[in-house]
């Protein structure tokens, strides 16, 4: 049923695993706990959301925990709540002061440790900084940083002051930096000299001049950079300023933790749609907040000895989520590494897990399947049993890569966590609660306690066991995006016009017998490339903006390491030359206008694109082209059945 021809259904798959007894033995929380929970949410989800919202701190207390109806309502009304208090001030001021909240690796091996009690001092220098620049409650704020503890501090110091922080991964291009700074006109840049990745080094301050050179409206009164590599760089005077400097100058700065109301947006993310642009999803402070703390607290058994590593940038939602506020808010450990997986061996995951005694792992199928691939022998030289529990994130878990992780990576011992969310629902929806789930390789399994999730037909009525259909939520939940920054009408359109006050996720999925979902991938124009979440859209309209380019049709297939992979079929102007180089070129036109991550795995330039006598590209007939070779479907809506014929010689030749 996708679109993208990613329809992972496993339907022969029964292995059962429960949580093995070793794990039962150390767990966090007991069965029990949970058992109460559970019961609570089913007879009154908003008691449990209250529950969990409990465990926050809180300035003033709500009065109602949901007020209107979906989409627009609004968590723990009249409540009065600062992220960065329930994140740091109440472990700063208690016995966890000492214990480390952040412990950072460099891809060269450095090692920094941030307690709670320096964390929450770095944080609150830092607020007070912002609030000196002029920056205020609701004020746009851009984070452009390597994965160095600062993007913590500075999320962190943003949430202090009511400042929205808008995060941009570093490996986006500049041309991707200007539209986002420019989308939600950030009064503010944060960002570092560089980053390191694959040993090279990456300008990051380059790339924000860059962007700002091409943003006609000043937005960005100031550019604050944190000098990460010492390496020499451009300073516009009067915009730019280090850190270090700023922070030195600073006397009796605000550091107090503002007042916010509960619905108050604690940042924007931008993430890919179904159009060439992407979508500014905004999150709250108290219910996103509350979603993502008793989510990472169920979900990853937390307990004060833990160290937690998520592995995902935090420039992804996965990072928002459960590298910084989730994990903070519960007091834990997170473990943070700034390079690639197998640099500088196939091995330094595991060197870092042995190291760091790293005790939960969460990542994401691609890395799996990587890992995997790179051979047994580079886990197997290392002590890996200070994991207790592993967990995956992103995409679809073929059942393979899962037992995989399941025996080499845990060792037979560990629960795996398959966890199933989107940057719209801003925490984990569907998933196993490790001590208590019979978990089956693939299937993330439950919707979490609290959690409305059902799967519709095409006229929104649930579907029947094993029937594939579209997954959806039927009731609000803490964590649910807001809105989409500046546009209404698209987050109405995209996720609440298919089935009245439900919300539609994209994506497919069916029920078995047992009540275990199983994800069966999008079924829209979205797609997941090494877990990067990108729109065929935004790449077609990145490739046509080329001089060359007349038309581009993208299309997603299958592959075995990054789940699914690119491929892009372009045609070109009349007076364009064509030459051996135009394919790399246009791929690098991609990555100049994106990021590298999104460059498509093949460009395949061609005469025509096949069409419907309306003029709409055929796309299915491209992908499946583009998969096997071959065209199976359809093709009697064809305008021109040659466009097909003359593609398929080209195939031939090409291979
Ligand atoms: O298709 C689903 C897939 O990733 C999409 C959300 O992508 P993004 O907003 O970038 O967030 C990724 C991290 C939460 C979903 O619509 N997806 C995410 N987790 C899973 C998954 N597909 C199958 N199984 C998962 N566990």
């Amino acid at each position: 049923m996708s679109q993208n021809g990613t329809i992972t259904s496993y339907l022969d798959e029964n292995r059962r695993f429960l949580p093995s007894k070793e794990f039962l033995a150390t767990a966090g929380h007991t069965q029990s706990e949970f058992k109460h929970l559970q019961k609570l949410a089913s007879g009154d989800p908003l008691a449990f959301w209250d529950q969990m919202a409990r465990e926050l701190q809180w300035q003033h207390p709500w009065t109602q925990t949901l007020q209107g109806e979906a989409p627009f309502v609004r968590w723990f009304e009249g409540g009065k709540i600062n992220a960065s208090q329930s994140c740091l001030d109440r472990h700063a001021h208690s016995w966890r002061k000492n214990k480390a909240a952040i412990i950072w690796e460099g891809e060269e091996g450095e090692v920094v440790t941030l307690t709670y009690g320096q964390l929450h001092k770095e944080v609150s220098e830092f607020a007070a900084l912002l609030r000196s620049e002029g920056v205020g409650v609701g004020d746009r704020v851009a984070i452009y940083l390597p994965l160095i503890p600062q993007c913590a501090v500075a999320m962190l110091a943003c949430a202090r002051i009511g400042a929205i922080h808008t995060v941009i991964f570093a490996g986006f291009s500049s041309d991707s930096v200007r539209d986002r700074v420019h989308d939600s006109q950030c009064k503010m840049i944060i960002t570092a000299d560089g980053g390191r990745r694959k040993g090279k080094i990456i300008q990051l301050k380059k790339i924000v001049d860059d962007a700002l050179s091409d943003i006609k409206e000043e937005c960005v009164k100031t550019v604050l950079v944190y000098s990460h590599l010492k390496i020499d760089m451009a300073m516009k005077a009067g915009r730019d300023w280090l850190v270090s400097e700023k922070l030195a100058q600073l006397k009796n700065g605000d550091q107090s933790a503002a007042s916010l109301d509960a619905s108050h947006p604690l940042f924007i993310l931008y993430t890919s749609g179904t159009t060439g642009k992407p979508k500014g999803i905004i999150h709250s402070t108290a219910g996103y907040l509350t979603q993502v703390s008793a989510t990472a607290k169920w979900v990853f058994d937390f307990k004060d000895e833990d160290i937690f590593w998520c592995t995902a940038d935090v420039g992804w939602i996965t990072g928002h989520s459960y590298l910084v506020y989730g994990p903070l808010a519960n007091g834990a450990t997170v473990f943070m590494y700034e390079g690639a997986p197998l640099y500088p061996a196939p091995d330094r995951f595991w060197s870092m897990i042995e190291k760091h005694k790293v005790t939960i792992l969460y990542t994401a199928p691609t890395a799996i399947r990587t890992f995997m691939q790179s051979g047994d022998e580079h886990i197997k030289k290392h002590d890996l049993s200070s994991l207790r529990l592993l967990g995956s994130v992103g995409e679809p878990i073929n059942p393979k890569a899962w037992m995989w992780y399941h025996s080499v990576v845990g060792q037979d011992r560990c629960p795996i966590v398959d966890t199933w969310w989107q940057t719209e629902t801003g925490g984990i929806m569907i998933s196993p609660v490790p001590t208590m789930t019979a978990t089956t390789p693939g299937s993330a399994t439950y919707p979490f306690p609290g959690i409305d999730i059902d799967i519709f037909t095409q006229d929104g009525k649930t579907c029947e066991m094993n029937d594939g259909g579209y997954l959806v939520v039927k009731s609000p939940w803490p964590g649910m995006a807001q809105g989409i920054w500046g546009d209404n009408e698209r987050f109405l359109d995209t996720y609440w016009s298919k089935y009245p006050s439900v919300y539609y996720t994209g994506d497919g999925a069916r029920r078995d017998e047992h009540g275990n979902f199983w994800l069966m991938g999008r079924v829209d124009d979205v797609v997941n490339v090494s877990g990067h979440r990108l729109g065929t859209m935004e790449i077609e309209s990145a490739l046509v903006s080329h001089e060359v380019v007349a038309e581009a049709a993208v299309v997603a297939i299958d592959d075995e390491i990054t789940g699914q992979a690119l491929v892009a079929f372009v045609t070109l102007k009349n007076d364009a030359t064509r030459d051996s180089s135009l394919h790399e070129l246009l791929r690098n036109h991609v990555a100049q206008q994106i990021g590298a991550f999104a460059k498509p795995k093949a460009v395949r330039i061609v005469e025509a694109l096949p069409k419907t006598r309306s003029g709409k590209i055929m796309r299915r007939l491209l992908r499946e082209l583009a998969q096997s070779g071959q065209v199976h479907g359809d093709t009697t809506t064809l305008e021109d059945i040659g466009v097909l014929q003359r593609l398929k010689e080209l195939d031939q030749e090409e291979a």
